[in-house]
């Protein structure tokens, strides 16, 4: 949906007012490599989509703040000194939950305001389109209340929001990646310390394909918190030898060779080297990038879904099934899950030449296989979060 026709919808819905109306945009974001390593410390390597979800907000005089989506039936019209009292289950306990923040912060949306979001990430797909709205609601909410938009405080925020109002333990690395990324790069973030660089994810004749399983999955039942829990038992054990270890992913690979007998529970060691594992497996992708060499980081992302399969156990048969048929497609250099997993999309890296043929065989083989019908996108890396000035 173009600006224009997402502005009519907006009118037809709100109807014309003396106030003016402004756009903003956040992407969602594809994670290269780095699974479930932001909450335990470790590096990722995130990339902003270059779709995502547009929000036009307007001012009212009555107090009210409304909310409509072209994504979702349900709407909802709230005082804003009720903003937060109730949580309804639904798509804008995202934004509420922002707004929540907000309000803490002294930025109280006080007043009212109009707003319709427009997403063109499909939802639990495991392209962040949660925190998609949650950044892009933060974002417009600072620049219209004049607050400070320092994008890695807005990328904090909304985790805040997610975790304290949503009720999802997640880490920084989707609101960081959806807040800050910038055009054909990736982001090499260092989760504990929100240090970070971008990296220029050059790939030739090789392109992003992001396979979406259409294997829906809601983070909020999803054992996503469980896997939290087991690396905090893993971490506590290994702190009992490590006294100065603040986060799991801190632990070297050869350490972990040596303390790994200290976790009894064999579920739990299989976590626990999951996350040691990844960790090594970002720096060297990136050591690779550098040098262009793009053949061994597909290998680096083959790894990575192995151990997502076995050990860290986020996997399921249609995420596997698409990968597997991904890799053996000749012009695929890697494959892999991408976000959190038990369902949602994968991403693979594959030769521009094969790209058709990637989607036609390995969307029938899905299909046969699954029953399912899979869908592909063949995405670039876009901006971060931005205002979308001069759009009317
Ligand atoms: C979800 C979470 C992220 C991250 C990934 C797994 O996307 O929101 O914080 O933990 O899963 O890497």
């Amino acid at each position: 949906m173009s600006i224009q026709e997402l502005n009519s919808t907006f009118i037809k819905k709100y109807g014309e007012s003396g106030e003016a109306a402004r756009v903003f945009y956040a992407p969602g974001r594809v994670n290269l490599i780095g699974e479930h390593l932001d909450y335990n410390g470790g590096y990722v390597f995130p990339a902003a989509l270059d779709f995502g979800t547009t929000l036009i907000v307007r001012p009212r005089t009555d107090g009210k703040v409304q909310f409509a989506s072209t994504n979702f039936p349900y709407e909802a019209s709230i005082d804003f000194s009720d903003i937060g009292a109730a949580k309804t289950g639904e798509w804008v306990d995202y934004p509420v939950g922002v707004m929540v923040e907000l309000a803490k912060k002294g930025h109280p949306v006080s007043g009212g305001y109009d707003l319709l979001f427009h997403g063109e990430i499909p939802n639990g797909s495991g392209l962040s389109s949660s925190a998609s709205i949650e950044v892009v609601t933060g974002f417009a909410f600072l620049t219209l209340l004049g607050g400070d938009t320092d994008t890695v405080e807005i990328a904090l925020l909304s985790q805040r929001a997610e975790n304290q109002y949503v009720g999802v333990n997640s880490g920084i690395m989707d609101q960081f990646a959806v807040a800050n990324g910038k055009r054909d790069q990736a982001i090499l973030l260092m989760c504990d310390t929100l240090e970070y660089s971008l990296v220029p994810f050059v790939t030739g004749s090789y392109k992003l394909v992001i396979g979406n399983t259409n294997k829906k999955r809601g983070l909020v039942d999803s054992k996503y918190n469980e896997r939290r829990s087991q690396c905090e038992e893993a971490l506590a054990i290994l702190k009992q030898e490590i006294p100065s270890l603040s986060y799991l992913a801190e632990v070297k690979p050869e350490q972990f060779e040596l303390l790994q007998d200290r976790i009894a529970d064999e579920t739990v060691r299989r976590r626990a080297r999951h996350v040691v594992e990844e960790n090594q497996r970002v720096l060297d992708s990136v050591d690779v990038l550098k040098n262009n060499d793009l053949k061994q980081f597909g290998l680096y992302m083959n790894d990575s879904h192995v151990s997502l399969r076995d050990l860290y156990e986020v996997s399921c048969e249609e995420l596997d099934v698409m990968v597997e048929e991904a890799q053996r497609i000749p012009g695929t250099l890697g494959s892999r899950m991408t976000g959190a997993g038990f369902g949602g999309c994968t991403v693979s890296l594959v030769h521009e030449d094969d790209v058709q043929r990637f989607i036609t065989e390995v969307g029938e083989a899905y299909k046969n296989r699954t029953g399912l019908t899979g869908e592909f996108y063949v995405c670039g890396i876009g901006n971060g979060v931005e205002e979308l000035k001069g759009v009317k």
